[in-house]
């Protein structure tokens, strides 16, 4: 196992009807303001409902935040929580919310020019106004951690940023909440949850057993409930299975003293940026054909994830081909197409994502666990995707 330091500051509160401790984990005289997406938590009745747990402060709202919330857009608000002197931001959302929330947090602080930096030129956020979220719709696992994902509309791209200053003070997880999600919303989060657990998991073995075991864990869990969860909607338990599933598949624990790959993540970013195809879509379609480009890399965790996820003991190649098999027809089975032909698109979007994934070299980003997933075979992975 290799070193790793380990911290994790966010508090959750798990469950449902736990919206009356909302008041309590918000710092006291905070002038609050409520952040939502379109007009799902509107509509649910929830902004209203969390409005009366917030008599105690000073609030405002701001509803519309888009999903693969910009940049360009997020500025306005950085605008008007200056303005206004919010002291407090409250999430209610999914992934979108939630990441646009945490970077109008650290940018709204950001004293090293223009807050766009945190993401092209990767400047470390080192403070940030403190933020609390209420989750909607299961998946991204930002509700506890310390990352967001942001899109750059001047350049194109869509680029993660990370700091300890936006984890946040508290996240309340009613499983409940996600019954009215679209169910293509759903499938997306089962996918996104699998991915982040791959790109962990899925690397070469340093005898990290608890690491390993955990994440086989949380993938058998997936494979479990993910159908149930598109069979029965308002399924509690299935919910609260998936939900807390997708928070500890990246909250830093499985993580931690392993080697970590996130190239799948980094293609499906530039598939998201160019195209507008759904982040847990674009994870359904690069995991299959990452894991068979690097087939020889990750052989042994291959092996080892074919017998315990699948339990296919023979170790062979055909064992490899028919894990991965498996895996894209689990991401089929929930819905979720494992094919840019499905996009209408193919092998000429390969110049596009080379180009796009070119600048990282200059930030010194390497892709793969080994940093050996070269242009070529990024070419190669999209190639297979088709
Ligand atoms: O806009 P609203 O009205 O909220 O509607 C949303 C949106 O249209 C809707 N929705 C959410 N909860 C609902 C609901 N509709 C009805 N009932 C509910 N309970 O679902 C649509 C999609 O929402 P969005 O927040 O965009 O989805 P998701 O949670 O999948 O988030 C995706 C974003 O998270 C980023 C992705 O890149 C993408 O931008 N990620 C963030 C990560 C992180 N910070 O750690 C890691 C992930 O890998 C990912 O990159
Ligand atoms: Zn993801």
């Amino acid at each position: 196992m290799n070193q790793f330091e380990f911290k994790n500051p966010t508090k959750l509160i798990f469950g449902q009807q736990q919206l009356d401790k909302l008041p309590r984990e918000i710092p006291t005289s905070s002038k609050v303001l409520i952040i939502y997406g379109g007009k799902s938590a509107k509509k649910s009745g929830l902004i209203n409902e969390v409005k009366t747990h917030l008599t105690d402060f000073e609030y405002g709202e701001f509803g519309g935040i888009s999903p693969n919330p910009t940049y360009e857009n997020l500025m306005d608000l950085v605008e008007l929580v200056k303005l206004e002197n919010y002291t407090f931001l409250l999430a209610v959302g999914g992934g979108s919310v939630i990441d646009a929330t945490k970077f109008v947090a650290a940018a709204t602080l950001f004293d090293q020019g223009d807050p766009v930096d945190m993401l092209i030129k990767q400047i470390p956020a080192t403070k940030a106004i403190p933020i609390g979220t209420i989750l909607t719709l299961s998946g991204t696992g930002t509700e506890m951690n310390g990352e967001a994902v942001i899109s750059v509309k001047k350049e194109g791209s869509k680029i993660p940023f990370q700091s300890p200053a936006i984890y946040p003070m508290f996240s309340i997880l009613d499983p409940s909440y996600t019954y009215s999600a679209p169910l293509e919303q759903v499938n997306n989060g089962i996918v996104d949850t699998f991915v982040h657990i791959m790109e962990q998991y899925l690397t070469y073995p340093v005898n990290a057993k608890v690491q390993d075991r955990f994440a086989e864990g949380l993938l058998m869990t997936l494979i479990e409930e993910g159908p149930k969860a598109i069979k029965q909607p308002t399924n509690y338990d299935v919910r609260a299975n998936l939900m807390l599933t997708s928070t500890l598949a990246i909250n830093g624990l499985i993580g931690s003293g392993v080697p970590q790959d996130w190239s799948t993540h980094m293609i499906g970013h530039c598939l998201t940026a160019f195209y507008g195809i759904d982040h847990g879509k674009t994870m359904g379609i690069i995991l299959p054909a990452m894991l068979e480009v690097q087939r020889v890399e990750k052989r042994e965790k291959l092996l080892q994830y074919a017998e315990r996820v699948w339990g296919l003991t023979d170790k062979s190649d055909e064992t490899i081909t028919l894990a991965i098999q498996k895996t894209r027809d689990f991401f089929e089975s929930l819905g979720s197409s494992t094919r840019l032909t499905s996009y209408s698109l193919g092998e000429e979007i390969i110049p596009d994502i080379l180009r796009a994934l070119e600048p990282l070299a200059a930030l010194n980003i390497k892709l793969g666990e080994n940093g050996t997933l070269t242009l070529d075979k990024v070419a190669q992975v999209i190639q297979l995707a088709v």
